[in-house]
């Protein structure tokens, strides 16, 4: 597929239809994740992919309780209607972990967040290469981390950057209007 047509094809899905992600599809969407650039090429991430219902089931419960803790704590009214139904229906969860000391020298001069900035591009990959094979995906946050991690085993030391969920579209979203990119010339000017 064209960049062009790609980056714009790339679309946040919230309904799946039950079509298996095959092995070959996840090992080429990892691929992707893996050859994202990372300050001195440390790779800090690695995936769990997610099939098994019941684990799904444990993530969509981190889900419900992460939006519950929003309702209770007055947040933005539209989060009473989010969906979490769709994390169970999801064919696949990629969770991406990474090591945040695995972020090269940046936290030596200010810049301590090296490894998500690398995780991150990991992600975009994995949401590209999803999308040029015909699946649409999510990066999804609504959940607190320490329940993953006890969910899922993963061990302390590592972060979690996102569930992404992959799978056939069950209906075509639509694409969120873009800012016209502002650009500033030479300093950052504040009447722009
Ligand atoms: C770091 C990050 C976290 C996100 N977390 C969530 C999330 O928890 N739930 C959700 O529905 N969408 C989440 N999104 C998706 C955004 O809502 C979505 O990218 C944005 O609305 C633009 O839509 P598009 O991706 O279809 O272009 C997240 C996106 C990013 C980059």
């Amino acid at each position: 597929m064209e960049f062009d047509e790609l980056f714009k094809k790339r679309r946040s899905c919230r309904a799946f239809m039950p079509v298996p992600v095959t092995e070959d599809q996840i090992q080429a969407i990892v691929t992707a994740g893996q050859w994202a650039p990372s300050p001195l090429n440390e790779q800090p991430f690695e995936f769990i992919a997610v099939t098994d219902p019941t684990i799904k089931a444990q993530i969509q419960k981190a889900g419900i309780e992460a939006k519950q803790i929003v309702v209770d704590n007055n947040g933005p009214e539209w989060v009473k209607k989010y969906p979490m139904n769709f994390i169970g229906e999801s064919p696949l969860i990629l969770v991406v972990v990474y090591n945040p000391n695995k972020g090269g020298l940046g936290s030596y001069f200010g810049q301590p967040h090296g490894a998500l900035q690398s995780t991150s591009a990991c992600i975009q990959n994995m949401l590209l290469k999803s999308a040029d094979l015909g699946l649409d995906s999510l990066w999804f946050t609504f959940f607190n981390p320490s329940t993953l991690k006890i969910v899922l085993d993963i061990p302390t030391e590592l972060d979690v950057a996102g569930a992404v969920f992959i799978g056939t579209p069950a209906m075509e979203a639509k694409a969120p209007r873009r800012r016209t990119p502002k650009i500033h010339r030479d300093r950052f000017n504040k009447e722009k």
